[in-house]
């Protein structure tokens, strides 16, 4: 059930690149909370008054601390490595929205993710290996140090391919994920950050008539569903035929890949 929390700030760091890692004491979010579910987060100090949405990027064995891997970009995020110190307190509403689903039966599962959209994985990547499930993970960014939680997806056993904008010589990610796909076919796929790697991800399972999902981001303000703010068209049938406005907050951040890569675009 859905909370708002003043949770301890544990710490609050530089991880890599551009990106900070908080870490907060909040049981009541981290306990319930599933992979792919996110948190919106109030910044004490920013105009207007809007709080930010996040995945969650670990939760600790214990389940009562939660992580977020956060990458500076605006006003909000700049504040955020400031105004959120280690002692102080963060106010936290979660765990928000629908997450990723691992059938039952998967038994090899590829992830793939890009900048921002990586940190959607960690909590996916620690179910699925929890599970014995093998794992391969698709990570690109635009430099290398903004490749996060590379630790994480070694950690947990994942087979991990990177690709920086920076090599513009080795292949493209698409390359691989097709490529592994015809040795070794993955049961599922997840897809995070990139429309471009959505598309193609989708394209694939839709061959293999397997399961694709996609973390969607988009500019939020409420986080559950009250505001309308972050509304999207989606398919309602797998041809596009018909389409509706859904919440991303509500009904995702987790869609199937055939409800919003659209079949006519
Ligand atoms: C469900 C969800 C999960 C997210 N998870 C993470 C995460 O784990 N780590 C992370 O670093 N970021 C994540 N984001 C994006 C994060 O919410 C934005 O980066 C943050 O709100 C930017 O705030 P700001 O005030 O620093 O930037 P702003 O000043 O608001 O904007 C700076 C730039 O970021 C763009 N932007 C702002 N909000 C979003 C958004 N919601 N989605 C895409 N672009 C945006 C703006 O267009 C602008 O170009 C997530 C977003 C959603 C919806
Ligand atoms: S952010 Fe308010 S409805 Fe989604």
């Amino acid at each position: 059930m859905l909370q708002q929390v003043n949770a301890p700030v544990v710490w609050n760091r530089p991880l890599t690149g551009d990106y900070w890692l908080i870490e907060v004491e909040a049981p009541t979010i981290a306990g319930p909370l599933a992979p792919g579910q996110f948190v919106n987060i109030r910044i004490p100090g920013l105009t207007p008054y809007l709080r930010r949405p996040f995945s969650v990027y670990r939760v600790s064995p214990d389940r009562r601390r939660l992580q977020v891997a956060y990458k500076v970009i605006g006003d909000g995020t700049r504040l955020m490595t400031s105004a959120l110190p280690e002692g102080g307190v963060c106010d936290v509403i979660g765990p928000l929205g629908r997450g990723f689903k691992l059938p039952a039966q998967a038994k090899h599962i590829a992830v793939i993710g890009r900048g921002i959209g990586i940190a959607a994985l960690p909590t996916l990547v620690d179910a699925a290996a929890d599970r014995g499930i093998a794992i391969h993970a698709l990570l690109s960014a635009r430099t290398t140090p903004n490749l996060v939680g590379l630790d994480i997806f070694s950690e947990r056993g994942c087979t991990v391919i990177t690709h920086t904008d920076d090599e513009p010589s080795v292949a493209q990610v698409t390359d691989h994920l097709i490529g592994l796909d015809k040795r070794h076919p993955f049961d599922a796929f997840y897809v995070c950050g990139s429309n471009r790697l959505a598309r193609a991800v989708h394209a694939l399972a839709e061959r293999r008539g397997v399961p694709a999902e996609i973390a969607m981001e988009q500019h939020m303000a409420c986080g559950f569903g009250d505001c309308h703010g972050c509304v999207i068209d989606v398919n309602l049938d797998r041809e596009g035929k018909e389409t509706a406005f859904r919440e991303v907050c509500h009904y995702g951040p987790v869609f199937d890949t055939w409800e919003v890569v659209h079949a006519r675009a």
